[in-house]
């Protein structure tokens, strides 16, 4: 069925309003009186005077902190909705008001948000459920969603409609309009073109491991502000967390299916059976996704190795972990010495920002016996086994010297009815920040969430993407001063 284009650029009168410069704003109070204001001073001429006279003796006799708070509740723009819908009132006082607040309407903005329909290969995850845009315009927020943008996460374009968003037919309308646009996966090249300068996108980028994304990103001027390198103050990745606990856990399932015979692998059952000895597994990095992995693997009863860098890491895995999981320092030696014996390996290693290390060369792929499976959970960042590229999950496999390699870089889009409500749980409350304070003040405010700023108006801000392809970066500081 054909979606009908709502022009909603002139709904919410009084969200555009507060938009409006001093100028536009003075004339939409004049053309007010004309035909609302006037003829209801007749009409109501004792609540007129009783409640202007209310607000004069507010600004005058109240002292600068009163004003302060007025400003901090939001009842400044009240009263002019009030003031301009319901009561009447003249020309002088429309000009005064005008001039006492015209700047702190300013600080009442409100934002347009986008959400497109994600069109990365089987990607049916969605940036914002119909619960995280209630909650935007409940805010003041204009929320757009392209049609059928949910559907893939089980929310259909009605259940956003009843939340107060507005559904728009194309992926160019939803990009046009919006001021954040609110995304799942990095942009692709159809995208790169629709996205405009100071166009806030918020979504995941990773840009450390594709080039010509960050290229596309310098020359639109737009403005990102990546998940992926969101921070909170334990330098614990808050918007990245979600996603690698479904990939971890996910790891293992895939891994799975593919050491059965038919589909290429070794042919063993990775907990074994009574008399028969379980699977090994080997999990590179010890973080997110390799604890979730470690999890699935030791409830499934394989033999699990997992290696790290961080000896604090390792100490707290052997901790909590079962027996059947143990715990390695990783390097090149460790990694060699295990490759004969394993059948399935999970790559979750992250230097944050950056391009994952080759933890696994294309030389080591010899010493692993035919049907090993390995499963590059960090793909997306260049991943961390040289033979790797990025697979998507209609075809998500490749064979080289009879060894599998499972390298789909956008896994959760395969759980997302999982993966939408575990991102959304994540991201809503940083979209909200953004959406009301802007992003610059956001960014000020949070130290965590400046981390998050990639590039800016054709500027490379985070150091160690600039430093994946020899680019210059500048300080952040310098666009937000
Ligand atoms: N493919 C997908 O769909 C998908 C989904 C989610 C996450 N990911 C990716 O998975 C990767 C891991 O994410 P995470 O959340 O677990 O990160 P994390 O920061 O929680 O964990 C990374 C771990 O790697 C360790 N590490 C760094 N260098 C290492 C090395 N040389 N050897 C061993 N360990 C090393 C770190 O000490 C850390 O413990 C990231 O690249 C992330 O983008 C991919």
């Amino acid at each position: 069925m054909q979606t009908e284009y709502k022009n909603t650029k002139n709904q919410g009168g009084f969200k555009q309003l507060l938009g409006y410069d001093f100028l536009q704003f003075y004339n939409f109070a004049y053309s007010q009186n004309e035909v609302l204001i006037i003829p209801k001073i007749n009409k109501y001429p004792f609540l007129f005077l009783a409640f202007t006279s209310l607000i004069y003796l507010y600004i005058f006799n109240r002292t600068k902190a009163a004003l302060q708070e007025l400003k901090k509740q939001g009842i400044i723009p009240l009263y002019f909705y009030i003031s301009f819908k319901i009561f009447p009132c003249n020309n002088i006082h429309n000009v005064f008001l005008t001039i006492i607040f015209a700047p702190q309407i300013k600080t009442f903005e409100t934002m347009i948000i986008g959400v497109p329909k994600e069109i990365k290969n089987n990607e049916n995850r969605v940036a914002l459920t119909p619960g995280g845009a209630k909650e935007l315009i409940k805010r003041g927020h204009t929320v757009y969603v392209q049609a059928t943008a949910g559907n893939g996460s089980g929310f259909s374009d009605s259940e956003y409609e009843a939340a107060g968003a507005n559904i728009l037919p194309t992926i160019e309308a939803t990009y046009d309009i919006a001021e954040m646009i609110m995304k799942v996966k990095e942009p692709i090249e159809p995208e790169y073109n629709l996205i405009k300068e100071d166009q806030l996108v918020f979504t995941y980028f990773h840009f450390a491991s594709y080039e010509p994304l960050t290229k596309a990103m310098i020359a639109n001027k737009s403005i990102c502000l990546a998940y992926e390198t969101v921070e909170l103050p334990d330098r614990s990745l808050p918007l990245l967390v979600p996603m690698s606990e479904v990939a971890g856990r996910m790891s293992i399932q895939e891994g799975a299916k593919y050491l059965e015979k038919p589909l290429k692998g070794r042919g063993i059952l990775l907990g074994g059976v009574p008399g028969v000895s379980p699977a090994k597994v080997l999990i590179l990095g010890g973080g997110v996704v390799g604890t979730n992995a470690a999890k699935m693997a030791a409830g499934m009863g394989a033999d699990v190795t997992i290696m790290d860098l961080s000896l604090p890491r390792l100490r707290y895995l052997d901790d909590v972990m079962p027996a059947n999981v143990n715990t390695m320092m990783s390097n090149e030696y460790n990694i060699r010495k295990m490759l004969g014996s394993v059948d399935l390996i999970i790559g979750g290693v992250l230097i944050p920002g950056a391009k994952a290390p080759s933890l696994i060369t294309r030389d080591m792929l010899k010493d692993m016996r035919p049907g090993t499976v390995l499963v590059d959970v960090a793909v997306d960042q260049g991943g961390c086994i040289e033979t790797c590229k990025p697979t998507t999950h209609e075809d998500p496999i490749f064979i080289i010297d009879d060894i599998v390699h499972y390298c789909v870089a956008n896994m959760p889009g395969a759980v997302p009815y999982t993966s939408t409500l575990a991102l959304t749980n994540a991201t809503l409350p940083y979209a909200i920040n953004l959406a009301n304070k802007g992003w610059k003040q956001a960014c000020k405010e949070d130290e965590g969430l400046k981390k998050g700023l990639n590039v800016i108006n054709g500027d490379i801000v985070y150091k160690a993407v600039g430093d994946a392809f020899n680019l210059p970066s500048v300080d952040v500081e310098q666009h937000l001063s």
